[in-house]
């Protein structure tokens, strides 16, 4: 089994912070997003290596095609599922009441696991996410998903979801980063006691070189990934870095090593440039 070495004082699983959903689950602020980690080995290899670095926070979903491979990697790790917090997602083509309970059935076959910490609906699907949310508040109830909520949903469709739902998302995970700060979405969340999760948070790679983020990482001796996603943990986010390399795995998660003072933080709130690097939520109707 591969490890991955690191140097001087570490975050152990134990220390790194958390924040409470409104249930009272527990969530690690950092997680490792495995979107587009190939599946087979090569998952199951970068779960094992995220976990010896300290990572507690796994996100999948059934369209990334490594659901198995994740659960498959924690258990290779040897630390005990109820130690691993692991979300996973309804993919559009599974929307509906009875399609969103047979595609969770399918995703906890696949995993061999009893329930998932989170459960998200994926995308804002017309016509079917308030049956397809339906099917989630089933399933929190039930125990089977620890809690549920939603990604990729803008201002427009959670006020529709709040004004229909028996029980609010805890979370709503979308494209967040300095580059693109959601601060419409935030506040909604904030007032509704839903917690951010930030995707996409080193902006798949696109600002790693800009200037400005540049002089912020040499300035506290970190580098540019690290500088994004202390400033997602310092902003009480949930970040969601991906890696697929040892090296970068252990990078990423030592952002939680150190603290960014409130000017370094201002500075990087004004890098705010509408950046979307992936699908844009804002037309879905
Ligand atoms: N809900 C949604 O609709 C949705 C959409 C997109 C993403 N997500 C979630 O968010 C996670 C992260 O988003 P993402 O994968 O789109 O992008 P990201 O985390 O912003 O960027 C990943 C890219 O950055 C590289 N990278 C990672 N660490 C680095 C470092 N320290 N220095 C330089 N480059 C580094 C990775 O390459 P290597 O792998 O080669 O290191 C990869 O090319 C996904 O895996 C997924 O779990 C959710």
């Amino acid at each position: 089994m591969n490890t991955v070495a690191t140097t001087g004082p570490t975050t152990s699983a134990a220390q790194q912070p958390t924040l409470s959903l409104r249930n009272g689950v527990t969530i690690p602020q950092l997680g490792l997003g495995v979107f587009r980690t190939p599946s087979g080995a090569e998952t199951r290899r970068v779960v094992r290596d995220a976990i010896a670095c300290g990572y507690r926070h796994i996100d999948t979903a059934r369209v990334y095609g490594n659901e198995a491979d994740v659960a498959e990697g924690i258990r290779e790790s040897g630390v005990v599922r109820g130690d691993v917090f692991v979300t996973t997602k309804i993919w559009n083509d599974d929307q509906g009441y009875d399609q969103t309970l047979r595609a969770f059935d399918g995703s906890l076959a696949r995993m061999r696991f009893d329930y998932v910490d989170l459960l998200l609906l994926h995308w804002p699907v017309p016509q079917k996410r308030l049956q397809s949310w339906r099917a989630l508040e089933k399933l929190q109830k039930e125990g089977r998903a620890r809690a549920i909520g939603v990604s990729n949903f803008m201002p427009h469709h959670l006020r529709e979801l709040l004004a229909h739902c028996t029980q609010p998302p805890s979370v709503n995970q979308v494209e967040l980063s300095p580059y693109l700060q959601q601060r419409d979405v935030c506040t909604l969340c904030n007032e509704d006691g839903i917690v951010v999760e930030a995707y996409s948070p080193l902006t798949k790679g696109a600002r790693l070189t800009h200037p400005g983020l540049v002089r912020i990482a040499a300035d506290v001796g970190k580098s540019p990934a690290q500088v994004l996603i202390r400033w997602g943990i310092q902003k009480r986010l949930v970040v969601l870095p991906k890696s697929t390399r040892p090296e970068r795995l252990a990078e990423n998660f030592q952002a939680l090593q150190f603290h960014l003072s409130e000017e370094h933080i201002a500075t990087l709130d004004s890098f705010e440039e509408g950046l979307v690097t992936g699908w844009d939520p804002r037309k879905a109707p």
